[in-house]
């Protein structure tokens, strides 16, 4: 195990009835607030409105920026810091899932800063000073809640690109299940295979000797296993929400990472050039590939690994290492199959077109993975393999 240094610094207020605490914390930040959100489900949901009425019973100027989109565009970041400078807005709160929250972190990193927002994705400039963020969960699924990352997309270049810093976690997050019941049978399912990947993407590294995050990691899994399907059965279950909800942050927020090198993210890298084209939907863009990379960085020498997950929680008895392997590898496949996710491209109508140009993109900054490194080829060749 790696020495590390682990602040995780969002507060969490999980759990029903926190909206007032969610007020009361932008409160110790600004009483002058930007409200993001996405098209129409936090109306439904009456979070919106719940929201707004507090903010007006306490005097708070706010503004409102909706339609932000899944695979959230760098037009909307730029409508966001334009609405913050003209109002001098000292806070940001996304009502929302991770587009939502992911839109908010670029355009908090944005106000500050002189120049175009997409600098940051293209890794021209470091976030200093922004705004502080916080939000309001509304779906199971990125992490975005508890981590400073953010994925953007840009329409005139068909680029997804992430960025990030510390600086942009959340200073406050509002876990409210009660507001994921809602949430329909595939973005649950996504939800749910995006989660896993995280889990995936930091356990699948060749680090060794941190059983303590290895262990933790397992548990997520399983966790997953056990509540997305119950989830997706019988959306008001609250337990079952509530376990994926916090299975959301703990997957994403560096818990599992400490002591590693860092994490692998080639699938995520891989599956970012395929929406950036195709607007996918991103877990179920994660949970065609997945399988895919596994299959392509099995060896003698990773197969352990897959061993070891099978073992502790695919319940697989087989011995022999790499068959074990082999076993997972199935046994992944198959969860993702039953949530009625697809595992081929071609079953959402995505062709081998633009495989190249893919894996060119995917390496745009240079290979790509840390179980094992990826070059374009290899890129394109995971995608051939999933076609
Ligand atoms: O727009 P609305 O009406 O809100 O509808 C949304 C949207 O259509 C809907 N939804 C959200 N909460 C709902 C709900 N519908 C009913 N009831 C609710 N309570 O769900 C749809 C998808 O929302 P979106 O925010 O796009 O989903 P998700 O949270 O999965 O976010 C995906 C984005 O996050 C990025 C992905 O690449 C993608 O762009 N990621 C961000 C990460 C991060 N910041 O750490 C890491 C991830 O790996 C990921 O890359
Ligand atoms: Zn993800």
């Amino acid at each position: 195990m790696k020495n590390f240094v682990y602040q995780a610094g969002t507060k969490i207020l999980f759990g029903k009835n926190q909206v007032n605490n969610l007020v009361d914390e932008v409160l110790t930040y600004s009483n002058r607030v930007l409200i993001t959100y996405g098209k129409n489900s936090v109306i439904k949901s009456g979070l919106l409105e719940k929201v707004t009425s507090l903010f007006k019973e306490m005097g708070v100027f706010y503004k409102e920026l909706n339609g932000i989109q899944p695979n959230p565009r760098i037009s909307s970041v730029r409508d966001g810091i334009r609405l913050c400078r003209e109002n001098d807005l000292g806070f940001i709160l996304a009502l929302g899932g991770g587009s939502v929250i992911d839109a908010s972190k670029a355009m908090a990193a944005g106000v500050n800063y002189d120049g175009d927002a997409w600098d940051f994705c293209l890794r021209k400039a470091v976030v200093k000073n922004p705004l502080p963020i916080g939000c309001a969960l509304t779906l199971a699924a990125t992490g975005s809640e508890m981590n400073g990352n953010a994925v953007i997309s840009n329409d005139e270049t068909q680029e997804k690109l992430a960025m990030g810093s510390d600086l942009l976690r959340p200073k406050v997050s509002m876990l409210d299940p009660t507001y994921t019941f809602s949430v329909n049978k595939w973005q649950t399912a996504a939800g749910t295979v995006d989660i896993m990947s995280h889990i995936f993407e930091q356990y699948f590294t060749p680090d060794k000797g941190t059983d303590i995050q290895d262990n933790i990691a397992e548990s997520i899994v399983r966790t997953c296993i056990k509540y997305g399907p119950i989830a997706i059965r019988e959306p008001e279950n609250y337990e079952a929400r509530a376990n994926l909800m916090w299975a959301s942050s703990l997957a994403l927020n560096g818990l599992t990472s400490t002591g590693k090198m860092m994490g692998d993210w080639a699938t995520h890298g891989i599956e970012h050039e395929v929406s950036a084209i195709y607007d996918l939907t991103h877990g179920a863009g994660l949970a065609i590939i997945f399988p895919y990379w596994m299959e392509y960085v099995l060896t003698e020498n990773t197969a352990y690994k897959f061993a070891r997950l099978g073992r502790n929680v695919f319940n697989i008895l087989e011995e022999d290492e790499l068959s074990a392997a082999k076993q997972t590898i199935m046994a992944i496949r198959s969860f993702f199959n039953s949530l009625d996710m697809p595992s081929k491209l071609s079953e959402v109508d995505i062709p081998d077109e633009y495989f190249k140009i893919m894996g060119d993109k995917a390496c745009k900054f240079g290979p790509i993975g840390y179980f094992k490194r990826l070059n374009n080829e290899a890129v394109t060749q995971i995608l051939m393999m999933a076609k």
